[in-house]
């Protein structure tokens, strides 16, 4: 039988936007990481000290783990064996027709049921569509009925400074492996939440759902002004001041990224397609890209005119494109013929230009991210600007 190193973690999908810095918080403290990962680009970039994403403060945290040599590096499955603690943070996509696609995650459990043994502990990170840790259960049941759920919480870009902050939501089916799970996130954690699965399986997609519908709220506000030309982000203001219950509503923009639409809509399926406040914000929320297209075409002779881009990541300081309504709009800009720059700080694209060559080339400049980076440049008169998160007004 294995020998199980009791303060040693896998973390599969360990080189991604959740793995890699939960590996670091683990490996800032008493316990040995192995970073599996199929990506081994990614894998060798955090062997040579470089974070693989914009994640603040990784790389400092990256270095030391180095140099205490507490951090492992593999694609291979069967090195968990070993691991008394085995976290899952693989992707949990939907698919076009915007269900949970979930054979893919289920078919690791498959792989890892022939190599984990009793002693060891499973914990799923990933969001998932409510329902499945019990599917998980069944598919482990034989080997290991240690499944343990512990949804992450994180805004993208700061789990480091996060991590410590937020209670970590804990649930399983049985006692002793959630209170040595609770005990292993007291290290990097201030407070623990323990709960059933389904109510943790709940809280990650509800909290998710609840952002995503509170920013479509303030986009509807905005189209809603559009249409009447009113300034929201002076309504917005107006609103706010002196009147605490006003102040959860967010600006306007491109609602994006990984996790809100697919969590809303992982929530909408389990709720077999009823779950119409979430169809709604999915509808206004897509419908941003729509309006800024719409917004180019009040401008004279825009057919004519050169489009600069500022900012393609899904939100503002982050280098994540992945599902950006600012990428969607470059596409749709791109089929409809209109000539369009781009650039982005964060995000390195061979393709995009410098700053300033997109502001110097560029009639119609667009704010697709509002990274700080872009909050002081000067845009001279002759040029018609796009600015959907008022983030270049001086209100
Ligand atoms: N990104 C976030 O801020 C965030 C926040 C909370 C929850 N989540 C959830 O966490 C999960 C992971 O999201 P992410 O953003 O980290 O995704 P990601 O794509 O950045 O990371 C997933 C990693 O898993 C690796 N991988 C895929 N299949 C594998 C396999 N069979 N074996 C080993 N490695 C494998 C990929 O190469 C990738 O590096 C999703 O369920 C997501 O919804 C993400």
């Amino acid at each position: 039988m294995n020998k199980i190193i009791k303060d040693s973690i896998s973390i599969i999908g360990g080189a991604g936007h959740v793995g890699f810095p939960l590996g670091l918080a683990f490996g800032s403290k008493k316990y040995k990481v192995n970073l599996i990962d199929t990506n081994k680009k990614n894998l060798n970039k955090i062997k040579s000290g470089l974070p693989p994403f914009y994640e603040i403060g990784a790389k400092k945290i990256l270095k030391k783990c180095l140099k205490k040599k507490v951090l492992f590096f593999s694609n291979d499955l069967k090195t968990a064996r070993k691991s008394k603690f085995i976290i899952i943070c693989i992707g949990t996509p939907i698919n076009k027709k915007l269900k949970p696609e979930i054979k893919y995650f289920l078919s690791l459990f498959y792989k890892l049921s022939k190599i984990i043994s009793k002693n060891q502990i499973l914990i799923v990170r990933s969001s998932v569509y409510p329902g499945v840790i019990k599917k998980i259960l069944t598919i482990l049941k034989k080997n290991n009925n240690n499944i343990v759920y512990c949804p992450e919480r994180i805004v993208q870009s700061k789990a480091l400074i996060e991590l410590p902050k937020l209670p970590q939501v804990i649930s399983g089916f049985d006692k002793k492996s959630v209170k040595e799970v609770s005990k292993l996130f007291k290290n990097i954690c201030n407070k623990i939440i323990i709960s059933s699965i389904q109510e943790a399986e709940l809280i990650k997609l509800f909290s998710n759902a609840n952002r995503y519908i509170n920013f479509a709220i303030a986009n509807q506000l905005y189209i809603m002004c559009e249409k009447y030309h009113v300034d929201f982000d002076r309504i917005r203001k107006m609103m706010k001041l002196g009147y605490e219950r006003n102040l959860n509503l967010p600006s306007s923009g491109f609602t994006a990224g990984p996790c809100l639409l697919k969590d809303t809509m992982q929530l909408s399926s389990f709720y077999k397609g009823k779950f119409d406040l979430g169809s709604a914000a999915m509808k206004i929320n897509e419908s941003m890209v729509d309006l800024v297209i719409e917004k180019v075409k009040k401008i004279k002779n825009y057919q004519k005119k050169t489009i600069g881009i500022l900012g393609v990541a899904f939100k503002a300081e982050t280098d994540d494109v992945r599902d950006s309504l600012s990428i969607e709009l470059i596409k749709k800009l791109k089929k409809r013929r209109y000539k369009v720059l781009y650039n982005d700080v964060y995000h390195k694209d061979p393709k995009q230009h410098e700053i300033k060559v997109v502001i110097k080339k560029s009639d119609i400049i667009i704010i697709g991210a509002p990274h700080k980076k872009y909050e002081n440049l000067k845009f001279s008169k002759n040029k018609s600007v796009v600015d959907i998160w008022g983030f270049l007004k001086k209100i």
